[in-house]
């Protein structure tokens, strides 16, 4: 069982669309995932979930909140064993608690320069947030440490110099400590799917978003190996 919050201070930098479309991907993998939403002001998961998709089954979905976080996560974790939430912009001591709690944080960031100077307040963010996740052996020196960047409304076909460019600004704004473990180019698919409460990876009309969906889940699989298999070498070593 995974935690895995998606967080960016910045507004709009995708958050909600990379935790929707993660969510699906994942239960069309047998996974069973649980969407958490702890936007306040727009609960956009909520509204995906209860207002436009209705009758499926599959992600499960709650309101977050943050006094019950950790209990509602031992008791979901009976049922589920994915966990994504989908975090508010902005920061505060809420999203460092739910930084701190979460086994994986995922930063999307929009691949311009102005979003990425934006990013800055992220990385501090996670910087500053202790992780407290279990077995403490394993344990970062903070969030930071357990954050991966997907890369979000990047062009479709991407330079070497663009690509250059790229992981200067991530230099720049304190992003380079965090692998890149998606990229979702700029696609009307991944709005459309919403508004028509699915995933790409369920509407299927648009090949290139769902291989990038499909590489984003890959990616956390990745991230979640990586961490069960440090576990399995600090158990060994006792
Ligand atoms: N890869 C993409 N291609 C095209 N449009 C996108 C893409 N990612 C997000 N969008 C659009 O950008 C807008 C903001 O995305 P989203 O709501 O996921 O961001 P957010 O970080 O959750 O925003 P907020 O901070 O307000 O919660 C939405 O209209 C969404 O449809
Ligand atoms: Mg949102």
């Amino acid at each position: 069982m995974s935690v895995v919050a998606i967080i960016s201070t910045k507004g709009g930098a995708g958050k909600s669309t990379v935790a929707v479309h993660l969510a699906v991907a994942a239960a069309l993998k047998k996974r069973r995932p649980l969407l958490i939403d702890f936007d306040k002001r727009q609960l956009s998961v909520l509204l995906w979930a209860k207002g436009l998709r209705k009758k499926a089954r599959t992600p499960a979905f709650l309101k977050g909140n943050i006094e019950t976080l950790a209990a509602d996560i031992a008791v979901a974790s009976r049922r589920h064993d994915l966990i994504i939430i989908d975090v508010a912009a902005g920061g505060g001591d809420n999203v460092r608690d739910i930084a701190s709690i979460a086994e994986h944080v995922l930063v999307p960031v929009r691949a311009s320069a102005f979003d990425m100077s934006a990013t800055r307040n992220t990385f501090d963010l996670l910087r500053k947030s202790a992780d407290s996740t279990e077995p403490v052996g394993i344990a970062h020196m903070n969030a930071l440490g357990k954050a991966a960047i997907v890369l979000n409304c990047a062009p479709k076909r991407q330079s070497a110099k663009w690509r250059a460019e790229l992981e200067d600004a991530l230099q720049d704004c304190g992003g380079d400590e965090a692998p890149i473990i998606g990229t979702l180019s700029d696609r009307c698919a991944y709005s459309t799917a919403i508004e028509n409460g699915q995933g790409v990876t369920e509407e299927q009309d648009d090949p290139d978003a769902v291989a990038e969906i499909l590489d984003l889940y890959d990616g956390v699989v990745a991230l979640e190996a990586k961490r069960a298999e440090k576990i399995r070498t600090m158990r060994r070593r006792k």
